[in-house]
């Protein structure tokens, strides 16, 4: 509440007790969620300066608290053009509490059990720390199928998530995500999704334990033009 209350947030006092309370009942599906919000990772993406300039239609995928659609609209990228989708409103729910912007932006989000977005309906997706919380391997064929499917040709997937460089080994630990890949295994599954050969960046993770070698890999990859 600290983090967004210095973007110009205020709150009714005993705000803070009453959102401890109702979370605390709901549940939130990934706890780690709470100590980065109001940082929208988007914002040190090295592909992000450029992905402002597209201006065309943008969808995250696996929106969550809804933060990096916060940070496209602070930086001037074109509403109409802006889609958050999840697969369900628990996260974002907990966003529009703490940024109590529900009226002034929720039609920008669309939260369903299934994909529900056509063929080639965007120019550019991006996926914010998604893949790594998908353990199951043909959950993650199907996302990135969606994402590819949605896009029009030549347009730009980029994002997120936690890896290994190849080489180090890091067994899953109970605070970590169910999906921790190394670069080569993740380059194959958005090659056989249909992508371009990715880049992928590897930025230092913060550890949650001794031993802890995962990074973070920022990626970027394009749906190739069709011939
Ligand atoms: C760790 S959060 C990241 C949220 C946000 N992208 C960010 O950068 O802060 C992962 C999100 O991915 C969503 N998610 C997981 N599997 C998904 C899927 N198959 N399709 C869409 N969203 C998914 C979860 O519901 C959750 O909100």
């Amino acid at each position: 509440m600290h983090r967004v209350g210095a973007l110009g947030v205020t709150y009714p006092d005993n705000y803070c007790d009453t959102l401890i309370a109702k979370y605390e009942k709901d549940g939130v599906p990934y706890p780690h969620i709470l100590s980065i919000l109001g940082e929208p990772r988007i914002r040190g993406h090295f592909f992000y300066a450029q992905a402002l300039r597209r201006t065309g239609p943008f969808l995250d995928y696996g929106c969550g608290t809804g933060d990096n659609i916060r940070q496209l609209l602070r930086d001037g990228f074109p509403r109409e053009q802006i889609t958050g989708f999840d697969l369900t409103w628990e996260s974002l729910n907990l966003g529009f509490d703490l940024y109590r912007d529900w009226d002034a932006i929720q039609d920008l989000f669309v939260v369903n059990g299934t994909f529900p977005f056509g063929k080639g309906m965007f120019d550019t997706i991006y996926s914010g720390s998604v893949i790594h919380v998908i353990s199951e391997g043909a959950e993650l064929e199907k996302y990135l199928k969606n994402a590819g499917n949605a896009l029009r040709p030549g347009g730009v997937f980029f994002g997120s998530t936690l890896g290994i460089k190849d080489g180090e080994s890091c067994e899953p630990d109970e605070l970590g995500p169910p999906r921790v890949m190394p670069l080569e295994e993740i380059c194959r599954y958005l090659e056989a999704a249909g992508f371009t050969r990715p880049v992928l960046v590897a930025r230092p993770h913060e550890a949650h334990r001794p031993g802890d070698t995962k990074c973070v890999f920022e990626l970027y990859t394009k749906k190739p033009l069709e011939k």
